[in-house]
């Protein structure tokens, strides 16, 4: 299928999906959005991808929701169409795992898009920030609650209050991207990493993305249970008994995602 605001490519068992309205540097419109659900959708049922990669240009992976859209919307247009975190929550409920790869301004719902995926690799030149309090809104899908666990209350506060940009150093030091990388290498570097998740079990991969996401939702009694019994479910896949003998037999795993 081809899409209006988005580029998809497979390479291997890695699904790319780069936002593609360099015009609006990449503001996330309705047709952005329902174009990358429907490609997630895609992607989640392709037997032959197991991980996603979501990115934009060297200069923008988002500038946000788009401002000019939503301008003029009243109460009753954002409440009825769940606006926004219908269609965008998608990338957060995918089971495969996901990762952004973040060059350049990755602002407002820009930001929120990328803390839905598993993890952020950013390139030197990415910006990350909260600006909606400076067009007099606030983060709809998630500014508020995932910037504040990836970075805790003081910075999460001070960016949601002043609309402050961050950036790539800064968003290593504080939690917020797995780790940045220089803009020319960034894509190479998130692929070697994807092919890497790639090469695993599937199976564990989604596993351990699910254990180490129910951290969030549960007690840590909770959630230690979670894991445990997750753990225990992996001595029925055939990839852990492949997996373990080829560590005896000293050999790499050939694994089935089975
Ligand atoms: C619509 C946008 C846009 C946006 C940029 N553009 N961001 N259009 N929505 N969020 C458009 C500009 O209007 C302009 O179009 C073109 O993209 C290039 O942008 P410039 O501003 O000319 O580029 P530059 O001077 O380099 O500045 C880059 C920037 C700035 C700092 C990123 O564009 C900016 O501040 N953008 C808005 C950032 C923002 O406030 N985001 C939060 C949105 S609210 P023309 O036609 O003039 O060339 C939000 C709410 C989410 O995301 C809540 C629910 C999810």
């Amino acid at each position: 299928e081809t899409y209006e605001n988005i580029l998809v490519e497979t390479k291997g068992a890695v699904g790319i999906i780069r936002l593609n309205r360099p015009k609006a540097l990449n503001a996330l419109s309705d047709g952005l959005v329902t174009d990358m659900e429907k490609a997630l959708n895609a992607f989640e049922d392709d037997a032959a991808i197991n991980v996603i990669v979501v990115t934009g240009s060297e200069k923008a992976f988002a500038a946000g929701a788009d401002i000019k859209e939503m301008m003029n919307f009243s109460y009753m247009d954002a409440y009825l169409n769940d606006f926004i975190t219908k269609k965008w929550g998608r990338l957060a409920t995918c089971r495969k795992p996901t990762i952004a790869a973040v060059a350049g301004y990755a602002l407002g719902g820009g930001c929120e898009l990328a803390m839905m995926a598993d993890f952020i690799i950013a390139a030197d030149n990415a910006k990350f920030g909260q600006p909606e309090i400076t067009i007099g809104t606030i983060p709809g899908a998630g500014g508020t609650q995932r910037l504040t666990r990836a970075i805790g209350k003081a910075k999460a506060m001070e960016m949601c209050l002043t609309g402050r940009m961050m950036d790539a150093a800064e968003a290593e030091r504080s939690g917020l991207v797995a780790r940045v990388v220089p803009l020319a290498e960034l894509m190479d570097e998130v692929m070697k990493t994807a092919e890497k998740i790639a090469a695993m079990s599937r199976p564990a991969a989604m596993m351990a993305k699910e254990a180490v996401n129910r951290s969030f939702e549960a007690t840590l009694t909770e959630g230690l249970l979670f894991e445990r019994r997750v753990f225990h479910s992996t001595f029925a896949l055939a990839d852990q008994k492949e997996g373990m003998a080829a560590f005896a037999e000293k050999r790499p795993p050939n694994f089935s995602g089975k």
